[in-house]
């Protein structure tokens, strides 16, 4: 994984809680001293080795913080990658472009990057519906989650997110269920 997600969770770790946590967490997964550089790839059991001992340390569960990670990243991403973003995108648009304007776009840039494959797609007879479809090697389903809750609050939408499917559970793909709580509704596909 690129080391702007542990720049990402580096940040997160630090505004939480401080500087010392962040040196102590390093230390506490065997990395030791470490900067991390944005455009660097470094191993994806790095990632989960800060991930879990950051849960032991705050003694939550590994997908609480996750998720609140997640939640953390979502307007992060927007404002650093604001390129990516046209204007009058909503949580909606962005998870609808998510796939080909946005991750592939970092893939076009970098074909070393393996960002995960994620699809929105409507739900037939179910107007206020839409289903997210997520994949990847690295299984990190609650961050999905937590980046929606992250878009939802930047833009003030109201979506209830449910994972009705999940890799952890031996199924090809995570999927999630979004209801739309408002009456901005965006036709997908
Ligand atoms: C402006 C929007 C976004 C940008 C610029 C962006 C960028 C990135 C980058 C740079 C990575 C690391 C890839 C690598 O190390 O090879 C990544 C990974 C990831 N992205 Fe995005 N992302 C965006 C939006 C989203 C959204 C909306 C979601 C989910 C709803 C998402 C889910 C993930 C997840 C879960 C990963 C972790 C790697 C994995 O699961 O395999 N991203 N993204």
């Amino acid at each position: 994984m690129y080391g702007v997600v542990f720049q990402f969770l580096q940040e997160f770790v630090i505004n939480n809680q401080d500087e010392q946590t962040w040196s102590t967490l390093l230390e506490k997964s065997g990395i030791g001293h470490k900067v991390y550089f944005s455009m660097v790839e470094y191993p994806d059991d790095e990632a989960i080795k800060l991930i879990l001992t950051a849960a032991d340390m705050l003694n939550l569960p590994p997908i609480t913080l996750l998720e609140a990670f997640g939640e953390d990243i979502g307007p992060k991403l927007l404002s650093n990658y604001h390129f990516y973003i046209e204007k009058g995108w909503r949580t909606v648009e962005i998870l609808k472009y998510i796939q080909n304007n946005i991750h592939q776009m970092l893939v076009n840039g970098n074909n070393r990057r393996k960002p995960p494959t994620i699809h929105l797609y409507d739900v037939p007879d179910q107007p206020d519906t839409y289903e997210l479809v997520y994949q990847s090697h690295r299984r990190l389903c609650p961050v999905v989650k937590g980046i929606i809750t992250g878009l939802c609050n930047h833009f003030d939408d109201q979506f209830d997110v449910k994972e009705h499917q999940c890799m952890h559970q031996g199924h090809l793909d995570c999927r999630f269920y979004l209801t739309q709580q408002g009456s901005n509704r965006v036709h997908v596909a």
